[in-house]
């Protein structure tokens, strides 16, 4: 099959490393001339475990090749699989410019009847926009079939090799077809094919994405209530996790979800269901009780340190989840803010995050070495659970500090052993340890 990937960014590139393994031949067309000569000379944009070795592989193929001109792109392909970014408006809508300019484009050079794949995440009845934009462009007949993502970011070419799911949504039975046929390899090792309408795909990766976001933001608000009684949210969730009906992933209580899907695509399904007419209210909480954790740490360390200026607090991670060296909406540079303006001086400290990615926090002061970073500091603020920080040296840490004070947004720590280390402890919807006021 002649595939053509519009879009450079991180679906794109992952999509198209994924159709080129599964023996399809892939052209890259963006108009981004330096990301495309870039990907000529074999640099990559962005880390991701696994990618340098799918895209060795693609190069080598000679199935992959990148292309920022439509007209050498398009003509001859039989699917294009539109990436393209969809940055959110102010009023949470996202701005679906450049996937408008993906369907003219496709009409425009299409030199055969086409089916085309949107990819990047949109709302609900954007399979019809496409399908209008094409109508009126080309004379050739064009399906259109909604195949959403389900990629994490730091597992995304393990997921997009090895989904347990596929998703497409189309109108036209003969799309469904070609998409089978795509994905045939993966459809034959258990993946489970799910075959919809457009509306419905599009749906169901918001309606994912929500569910997700819900389950943090529950256990959240549950965290709060068990550290007013004094319970323990992580025996709570092991315990409401052992029912299949619930299941324990998404239930770890923390400072909250960030990153360039949660954040973005509940803001776009909030704003999609009150133009459809329905108030969506319960997803307004989940933003609010994820704005609310932030602040409740904020609140940990001005409780602990009393006054903030004059006060060193170090954060121990900065990407939004382990495994990845995005920034982007992530809940620790909200904390690292908030500090900031409360007059406290603030290191952050991770193992990963790309200098790029903190551009407008100059006043945050970033290094790799975390027992550096704790050298006369007063607080420690857990806000990334990259699995290191469990292994710190508490002894070691302990001796460095100015203060002992640890504030766990991630629950990484043992509590009795930050305890015996003689810090005090402030968990998340744990007990506390130490704590003299
Ligand atoms: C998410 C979806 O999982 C993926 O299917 C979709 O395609 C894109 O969005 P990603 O943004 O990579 O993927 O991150 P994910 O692993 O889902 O975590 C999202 C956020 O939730 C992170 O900030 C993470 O720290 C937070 N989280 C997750 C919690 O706070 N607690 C949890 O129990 C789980």
């Amino acid at each position: 099959m002649r595939i053509v990937v519009i879009g450079v960014g991180y679906v794109g590139l992952v999509t198209a490393l994924t159709l080129c393994r599964l023996g399809h031949d892939v052209v890259r067309l963006d108009d981004d001339v330096a990301k495309i000569a870039d990907l000529r000379h074999g640099r990559l944009p962005f880390f991701e475990e696994g990618l340098d070795h799918l895209f060795e592989e693609g190069c080598t193929s000679g199935r992959l090749r990148f292309s920022e001109d439509p007209s050498d792109a398009i003509p001859g392909a039989d699917v294009a699989f539109i990436c393209v970014g969809t940055p959110g408006r102010p009023t949470g809508e996202p701005n679906l410019v450049a996937v408008e300019n993906a369907a003219n484009l496709v009409g425009k050079w299409a030199t055969r009847d086409m089916v085309v794949v949107e990819k990047s995440t949109v709302p609900v009845q954007t399979a019809e926009r496409i399908q209008m934009v094409l109508g009126r462009r080309s004379a050739h007949r064009f399906a259109v079939a909604s195949n959403p993502e389900f990629l994490r970011e730091g597992c995304a070419v393990e997921d997009s090799l090895f989904p347990n799911r596929i998703l497409v949504g189309t109108n036209s039975s003969q799309a469904h077809e070609i998409m089978r046929r795509i994905y045939r390899p993966m459809i034959e090792s258990g993946a489970r094919y799910f075959a919809t309408d457009a509306a419905t795909a599009e749906l169901a990766k918001h309606a994912c994405n929500a569910f997700l976001a819900l389950k943090v933001s529950f256990v959240n608000a549950l965290g709060r209530v068990c550290e007013a009684a004094g319970g323990d949210v992580v025996a709570v969730a092991d315990i409401m996790g052992a029912d299949p009906r619930i299941g324990r992933e998404f239930l770890d209580a923390g400072v909250g979800f960030g990153g360039s899907c949660f954040p973005k695509d509940l803001a776009a399904f909030r704003a999609e269901s009150l133009r459809l007419g329905y108030r969506f209210g319960l997803l307004d909480e989940v933003v609010r009780i994820n704005d609310e954790a932030v602040g409740w740490v904020v609140e940990k360390v001005r409780g602990a340190l009393w006054n903030l200026e004059e006060k060193r607090v170090v954060l121990l991670g900065l990407t939004f989840k382990p495994g990845t060296d995005d920034t982007r909406e992530s809940p620790a540079l909200r904390v690292a803010r908030s500090l900031v303006e409360a007059g406290a001086r603030v290191t952050g400290c991770d193992p990963k995050a790309s200098a790029g990615a903190l551009e407008g926090m100059e006043d945050l002061a970033v290094t790799r070495d975390p027992y550096a970073a704790a050298a006369g500091a007063h607080c420690l603020v857990i806000c990334t659970a990259w699995p290191e920080y469990a292994a710190l040296d508490l002894a070691r840490l302990r001796e460095l500090m100015a203060l002992p004070i640890v504030v766990d947004g991630r629950n990484v720590f043992d509590p009795a052993s930050v305890a015996e280390a003689g810090f005090t402890y402030l968990p998340t919807g744990r007990p506390a340890h130490g704590l003299a006021l």
